[in-house]
């Protein structure tokens, strides 16, 4: 029987066999990538902020910036995160042999129900959307790792040792952010911690093959973040745009360091003080790609709200600010009575 490249359930085993993007990964118009306005920036464009010290003598300076950084852009990029280089390698290699896996061995993972807790899939929810996304990705739980482990695919054999240490690592990076960021909104260092109930920590492989017409999709479309804050690793191929000031700033990889993003939970808990921003992966013609984010949440029975003491409202703040103005005014108006 002849199979045409269609009928192939993940992308990976078509893309190579196709040189245009078949009809369902073609988006509309009014909503392509247009990558000739993509601002390409040096490295600074999204805060680099090295951790070293975060729990010695720059400590409070630390602090500010992640603070600022959450606040201005929702993204920074960490470097001395305490996560082995040995690990981020295992990982990125492992995930690059996952996919490299024959069509058959990788299938045994597959499934389009999205209430999964272990499942390999393609674009985002093939039962609901209209366009497809230029993706594979391979989505895993992570927390508590024994509950889910035997989940894990068992090939390459590797897999699941190289998977736990990684996902061990992130989350204790993970841990230490949370707690910066929550000295960064005033609140006790274990404040967030102790939101998030028995925590929850998910992950996904995103496998982006290269695609013949990059202008015609997106690995993934603009979205926000559903969780907390996420951990993205990517591999030495540029793909992650994040928008700022209406224009999209691709976000180029450097070895080693993590892109940290603030997700919609954080916004709601920091009541809007940090920012859930939307960023987008794009795809090119010559190179596959892979990112892997860790996205770190609640456990499903938390609930999460504005933190006490943030939870002020507009009308209030408002009303705050008018005051302050008042009594700056009035000061002034002192001074200048001492003077005359
Ligand atoms: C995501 C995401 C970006 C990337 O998976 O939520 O934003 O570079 N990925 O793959
Ligand atoms: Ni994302």
């Amino acid at each position: 029987v002849m199979s045409t490249p269609i009928n192939k359930l993940l992308l990976s085993d078509l893309a190579s066999g196709v040189n245009h993007v078949p009809s369902k990964y073609i988006r509309p118009v009014s909503d392509r990538p247009n990558l000739v306005d993509v601002v390409h920036v040096a490295e600074g464009s999204i805060p680099l902020i090295d951790l070293q010290g975060l729990h010695g003598p720059n400590h409070s300076d630390i602090i500010t910036q992640i603070g600022l950084a959450c606040q201005q852009d929702g993204f920074f990029q960490v470097k001395n995160h305490g996560v082995p280089e040995t690990n981020i390698s295992n990982m990125l290699r492992i995930a690059r042999e996952f996919f490299r896996l024959p069509e058959s061995e990788r299938l045994k993972n597959y499934s389009d129900d999205p209430s999964k807790t272990t499942r390999l899939s393609t674009s985002f929810n093939i039962r609901t959307e209209k366009v497809a996304n230029w993706r594979d990705f391979l989505r895993l739980h992570c927390h508590p790792l024994q509950d889910f482990v035997h989940e894990w695919p068992i090939n390459p054999p590797s897999f699941r040792t190289d998977v736990a240490e990684y996902c061990t690592s992130t989350r204790r990076l993970a841990l230490r952010l949370l707690e910066a960021i929550s000295e960064s909104l005033g609140l006790d260092s274990n404040y967030i911690d102790k939101q998030l109930g028995k925590h929850g920590q998910h992950m996904a492989i995103n496998y982006y093959p290269p695609c013949p017409e990059p202008e015609l999709t997106y690995g993934l479309p603009g979205h926000t973040d559903v969780n907390l804050i996420t951990i993205l690793l990517q591999d030495d191929v540029p793909g992650l745009q994040v928008l700022r000031d209406g224009k999209w700033i691709s976000v180029n990889p450097i070895p080693n360091t993590f892109i940290v993003n603030v997700g919609d939970q954080m916004q709601v808990l920091s009541n809007d003080r940090y920012k859930s921003v939307l960023h987008r992966a794009v795809v090119n013609s010559d190179k596959e790609r892979i990112s892997i984010p860790t996205f770190y949440c609640p456990s499903p029975d938390a609930v999460i709200g504005p933190a006490s003491g943030l939870d002020m409202g507009i009308r209030e703040r408002e009303r705050e600010r008018r005051m302050d103005m008042v009594l700056d005014f009035e000061k002034e108006e002192r001074n200048m009575n001492c003077w005359v």
